[in-house]
C-alpha cells in the first residue's frame, strides 16, 4: 500500500511538472506593476480571442475579415509557441500562411499581387469567398553525414486550390509558420546602433549579415526587426499587421479593410468600427507580448557545457549570438538596458539556394532571412507536440534544421557534419537545455 501511494504521488508529480512544462510560455515577467499587471492580462484575452462578424452585439470583438486566415492569433501561435505545416497532403493550413507578391524594383515594399495582396486569406466571412487554399506534398530527398550515417530530408511544394479570384500567375510565394513570440519586447529595444554595429563587424567564414530597412508610413527609414525577413520595425507594427493581413481587423496603423479592387463583396461588407482595433487594444496587445517572460533554459550538464563549446567552435554563435543588451528605449522600463540571450542577431543571412523563397522583402532577398532566435527552442516539443522547425516548418528536427543551412551558414553546416555522432549528440543536448 505505501509503496502504491508513492508511485501515485511520484506521476501526480511528474503531470504537474508537464502540465507547467506546457505553460512555459504563458508567464508575465515576475515584476509587473499594477497597470502592467492590467494590460496583461488583456492583452493576454486579446490573444486568444475569437474575432467575429460585424455587426454583432460584441462590438469589442467584431469586424472579422471579410478576408482571413484564423479566427485567433493564438492558432498561429498555439501557447505563445511555434505553428506547423502540415504533414499529411490532404490536411488544410492551421497554423501557418503563404505570402504573395509579384516581382518588384530590389529594396522596395513587397509589390502585392492585383487580384490577392500580399497574403493569400483563406477563408472569407459568410457572403465573402475565401481565396483559396493550400496544400502541402512533400519532396524527399536523401544525404548522408560524415561518419555514412544516411538521412533522408523534406521540401514542401505547394498545391494552391480553390482560387475564387483567378489565376495566381507569376506570384512569388513564401509559406511560413508562426514563429515562438516570448522575448518581443527586448528584440523591440534593440537600438538601431546594436543592429548597425553587429552588421558592419567582420566575421569568419564569409559570414555577413545585413539590416532590412524600410520606409514607414511617414516617410522616415526604419530598421526592421520582426518578421522572419525582418520586414516589421518594431511590435506595436507587427502587431497591427497582422491583426490585418491574418485576422482582417483594422487599426489605427491600417485603417482599411484588407480588400483587393477587385473584391466587391469584401468592400461591400460591414465592418466592425473605424478602426475595428481600438488604441487601447493594440496598446494591450503590445504591452502582453513585450511582457512575456523568456523561461531560463535548463541547468548545465557535462553534455550541454559540451555542446555550447562546439556551437561557438562550429560557428552558429557568429549569427545565434547569445549575447544581446537592449537599448534605452522600450516598450516597458523592466526591457530597457538588459542583457539577454536570444541566440540570435536579427540580421539578413544569405542562407542559400535550398532555404530560398525567391521572394523580396524591402531589403531582403530572395535568399535571405532572419536568424532566427533560439531561446526556448528546446520546449517546443513540450509546448506544441511537435518539433518542426524553419520558417516552412520542413526539418523535423533540430539536426534537420541545421542540415538545411547553406550560403553564409554553409561553413558551420559542413562542420556540423563532420562531427562524431557523440558531439552531434552533445550540440543537440545544449540546444534542447535552451
Ligand atoms: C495565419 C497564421 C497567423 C496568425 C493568425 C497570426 N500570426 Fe503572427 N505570425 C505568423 C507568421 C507566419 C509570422 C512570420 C511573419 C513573416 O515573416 O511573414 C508571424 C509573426 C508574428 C510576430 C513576429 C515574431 C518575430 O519573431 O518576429 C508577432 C509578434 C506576431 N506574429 C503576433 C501575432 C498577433 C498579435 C496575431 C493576432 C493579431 C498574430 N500574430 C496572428 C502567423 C500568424
Ligand atoms: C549565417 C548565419 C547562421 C549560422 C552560421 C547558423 N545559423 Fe542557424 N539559422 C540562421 C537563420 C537565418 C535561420 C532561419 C532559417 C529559416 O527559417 O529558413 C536559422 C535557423 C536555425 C534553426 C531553426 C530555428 C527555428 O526556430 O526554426 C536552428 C535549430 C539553428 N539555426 C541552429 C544552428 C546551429 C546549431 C548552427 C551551427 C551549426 C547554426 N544554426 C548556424 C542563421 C545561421
Amino acid at each position: 500500500m505505501p509503496r502504491f501511494c508513492l508511485l501515485l504521488l511520484l506521476l501526480c508529480a511528474q503531470r504537474v511538472l508537464a502540465a507547467e512544462d506546457r505553460e512555459a510560455f504563458n508567464h508575465p515577467l515576475p515584476d509587473l506593476s499594477a497597470g502592467q499587471q492590467v494590460q496583461f492580462f488583456e492583452g493576454r484575452t486579446l490573444m486568444h480571442q475569437s474575432w467575429i462578424v460585424a455587426p454583432s452585439q460584441d462590438t469589442q470583438h467584431d469586424g472579422l475579415g471579410p478576408l482571413y486566415n484564423q479566427l485567433a492569433c493564438s492558432s498561429c501561435h498555439p501557447k505563445n509557441g511555434r505553428g506547423r505545416t502540415p504533414d499529411r497532403r490532404d490536411e488544410r493550413l492551421q497554423s501557418a500562411l503563404l505570402r504573395l507578391s509579384l516581382p518588384g524594383p530590389a529594396g522596395a515594399a513587397p509589390r502585392p499581387h492585383p487580384a490577392y495582396g500580399e497574403q493569400l486569406n483563406e477563408q472569407g466571412i459568410p457572403g465573402v469567398p475565401g481565396e483559396g487554399s493550400v496544400f502541402i506534398d512533400w519532396q524527399m530527398q536523401s544525404l548522408s553525414l560524415d561518419d555514412g550515417q544516411r538521412l533522408t530530408l523534406r521540401r514542401p511544394r505547394l498545391r494552391i486550390v480553390a482560387l475564387a479570384y483567378g489565376p495566381l500567375q507569376g506570384a512569388l510565394t513564401s509559406l511560413r509558420v508562426g514563429p515562438t513570440l516570448i522575448g518581443m519586447g527586448l528584440l523591440d529595444a534593440v537600438s538601431d546602433e546594436t543592429l548597425h554595429a553587429m552588421a558592419a563587424e567582420p566575421k569568419p567564414d564569409g559570414v555577413r549579415g545585413r539590416v532590412n530597412q524600410l520606409r514607414g508610413e511617414d516617410g522616415q527609414l526604419r530598421l526592421g526587426r520582426f518578421g522572419l525577413k525582418a520586414n516589421a520595425p518594431n511590435l506595436r507594427q507587427q502587431i497591427a499587421n497582422a491583426m490585418l493581413g491574418d485576422l482582417g481587423i483594422s487599426s489605427s496603423l491600417h485603417p482599411q479593410q484588407n480588400c483587393r479592387p477587385a473584391q466587391r463583396a469584401c468592400r461591400a461588407a460591414p465592418t466592425g468600427g473605424e478602426p475595428e482595433l481600438s488604441e487601447a487594444q493594440l496598446d494591450a496587445l503590445t504591452r502582453y507580448l513585450a511582457l512575456l517572460q523568456v523561461p531560463p533554459a535548463r541547468a548545465a550538464t557535462p553534455a550541454t557545457r559540451h555542446g555550447a563549446q562546439l556551437f561557438m567552435r562550429l560557428g552558429c554563435a557568429l549569427c545565434h549570438r547569445p549575447q544581446l543588451r537592449s537599448g534605452a528605449q522600450a516598450l516597458a522600463p523592466q526591457l530597457a538596458g538588459q542583457d539577454f540571450a536570444p541566440y540570435s542577431d536579427l540580421l539578413l543571412h544569405d542562407m542559400g539556394e535550398s532555404l530560398a523563397d525567391h521572394r523580396p522583402d524591402y531589403e531582403a532577398g530572395g535568399r535571405d532571412w532572419r536568424t532566427a532566435p533560439l531561446w526556448g527552442i528546446g520546449r517546443i516539443k513540450a509546448i506544441n507536440e511537435h518539433s518542426q522547425f524553419l520558417h516552412d516548418g520542413r526539418a523535423r528536427d533540430l539536426q534537420e534544421a541545421i542540415l538545411w543551412h547553406g550560403g553564409e551558414a554553409q561553413t558551420a553546416q559542413r562542420r556540423y557534419r563532420a562531427l562524431s555522432a557523440q558531439d552531434r549528440e552533445a550540440l543537440l543536448d545544449f540546444l534542447r537545455s535552451l
